[in-house]
């Protein structure tokens, strides 16, 4: 589903800040597979995402999307093709607008059906039912400014606008770490619920070494651009965070990773 051969960014290159992103990284990813991905602050995660979803051109190397080279292909020209959702539950949808509305805009967007203006009955019935889906109540707050809602209703609203028309890969990154713990764990559920039904091949970026292991099929490491760990099977059902901290504490070593061991989501001050 998902080729990456040889991915290679460099940012200010030629000057004393030069940094080498991403370091020929080759990745497949089959279709249907939830990858989680962990790697300390600057690893390189969220540049592999913005590589994959055009935010950023590479400088060598090729994506390639369900048998489409997009290596180059505008961001917005994928769009259709891959879901997203950043940490900031403020990204992604536009605040004034409704609930409704949101999801009509983003429904449009990826179906790439026109709704014209105003949103039909028929329409209505189908974003409420999409939100009834998550058991939030929202269903009953389609006309209310998405900005209202909570930062874990709207990662969940996010989530359902992002799968409504089944992406071919959805891109997660750390969606749940700005939520306190019981929304996070509430909103990683239904991501489980909407990757597992919509079969949706996913890769998620998390700080929680522990969910990292736990939900999906398989796991990556990133250090300094480049895999270096990765994870499934059996290898991955017998590895636990102990195990991974001690075989990789240089790679893992950042105050996040410390304080999200033992317990899941607990809230840092350090959210970049
Ligand atoms: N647009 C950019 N311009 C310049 N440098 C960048 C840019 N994006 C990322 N970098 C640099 O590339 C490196 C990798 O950054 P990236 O954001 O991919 O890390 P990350 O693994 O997502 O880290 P974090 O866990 O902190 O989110 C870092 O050194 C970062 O400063
Ligand atoms: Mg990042």
């Amino acid at each position: 589903m998902l080729q990456i051969n040889n991915l290679t960014k460099t940012f200010y290159a030629g000057t004393a800040n030069e940094k080498l992103a991403m370091d020929h990284l080759s990745l497949q990813v089959e279709k249907g597979e939830f990858v989680t991905l962990i790697g300390s602050n600057g690893a390189g995660k969220s540049t592999l995402f913005n590589l994959i979803a055009g935010s950023i051109l590479p400088d060598g190397g090729s994506v390639v999307l369900d048998g489409e080279e997009i290596t180059f292909l505008p961001e917005y020209r994928r769009a259709k093709q891959i879901g997203r959702i950043f940490q900031d539950p403020m990204k992604g949808t536009a605040p004034s607008m409704t609930v409704a509305e949101n999801m009509a805009l983003s429904y449009q967007r990826t179906s790439g059906r026109k709704l014209g203006f105003g949103i039909s009955k028929k329409e209505r019935s189908l974003f409420a039912e999409k939100l009834r889906t998550l058991g939030l109540g929202l269903e009953e707050r389609l006309d209310a400014p998405i900005g209202l809602l909570s930062g874990g209703q709207r990662q969940a609203v996010a989530l359902l606008m992002c799968t409504m028309a089944a992406p071919k890969l959805l891109l997660l990154d750390e969606h749940t770490a700005a939520l306190d713990p019981a929304t996070a764990e509430k909103v990683q559920q239904l991501t489980e619920e909407i990757v597992r039904q919509g079969q949706i091949t996913t890769l998620m970026i998390t700080h929680n070494i522990s969910s990292a292991l736990r939900m999906g099929t398989r796991t990556l490491m990133l250090d300094a651009g480049r895999i270096v760990m990765d994870l499934q099977g059996s290898q991955r059902e017998q590895m636990t965070v102990p195990k991974l901290l001690e075989r990789f504490g240089q790679g893992l070593d950042n105050d996040r990773f410390l304080l999200t061991r033992e317990q899941p989501n607990v809230p840092s001050n350090d959210q970049n």
